[in-house]
């Protein structure tokens, strides 16, 4: 089955309002002649930017998301955001479980969990990161810890959220690190993930949802991820904060 591919941009904590003007022009520009029936793009900018990104996107074919968010409508949440806030600004999606959140900032399968339903309850369609870490990929346990993290993440979803969400798997050993995991091995999890999707999920859900690759993903090595059958394209960061960069990736990914 054909699945439409994604480009996403995650700018994690870079651009001011203004730089984050002049990147989401430059990429305007830079994806002008791309077909929007062949590719689906969005970023991903730091709140401060959102509504400002939001109004250069008003009308075109570009998809804005929050890269997290907090599963309550609103309360004393002091720092957080919620799914209504992202909403107001233009957000059609959220990445949840970004493998820095769990990192850094405490995230578990658990909290993911709850910011999923919340995502879908307020029409946010999320983008679940998942990944193991390299120790656990030197210790045999990468499909121990996708497993784990895709059943406790999913849990109580419908089999309809799960057809419409987006999934993301990022090795953590290879973000940031211009440590590309090569297309067989990104393709092997890949496939493990759409065959436990078939015998936990449902077989449409498994056929339907899009998994994306990130970790390192530039402009040379988009081509060789995207001709592997489960690899439905890319989530990335640091290639995603140049408009050139990031065309490119849209573009050789096609
Ligand atoms: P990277 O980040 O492309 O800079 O490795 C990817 C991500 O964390 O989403």
């Amino acid at each position: 089955m054909k699945r439409k591919p994604m480009i996403a941009g995650n700018w994690k904590m870079h651009m001011t309002t203004k730089e984050a003007r002049d990147l989401v022009s430059g990429i305007l520009q830079q994806t002008k002649d791309v077909d929007p029936g062949n590719v689906d793009i969005l970023v991903a900018p730091p709140y401060t930017a959102l509504m400002a990104v939001s109004e250069l996107l008003n009308g075109t074919p570009i998809l804005l998301a929050g890269q997290n968010m907090h599963w309550e409508e609103k309360g004393a949440f002091t720092g957080e955001i919620s799914p209504v806030m992202l909403k107001e600004v233009g957000c059609s999606h959220v990445i949840i479980g970004h493998s820095e959140r769990r990192q850094y900032f405490g995230e578990t399968n658990e909290t993911v969990n709850k910011k999923l339903h919340a995502a879908f309850s307020h029409g946010l369609t999320p983008i679940l990161c998942v990944g193991e870490s390299l120790e656990q990929r030197e210790a045999n346990q990468t499909f121990t810890i996708i497993e784990e993290e895709l059943k406790e993440g999913l849990n109580g979803l419908t089999t309809k959220q799960v057809r419409s969400m987006i999934l993301a798997y990022e090795p953590i050993w290879a973000i940031g690190t211009g440590k590309t995991a090569s297309p067989e091995q990104a393709e092997e999890v890949h496939a493990f993930i759409r065959k436990w999707l078939r015998e936990q999920v449902e077989k449409e859900a498994a056929e339907e949802i899009r998994i994306l690759y990130g970790g390192s993903v530039k402009p040379e090595n988009i081509e060789g991820l995207m001709t592997m059958e489960n690899i439905d394209g890319g989530l990335v960061g640091g290639a995603s904060l140049k408009a050139d960069s990031f065309g490119q990736i849209v573009k050789r990914g096609l």
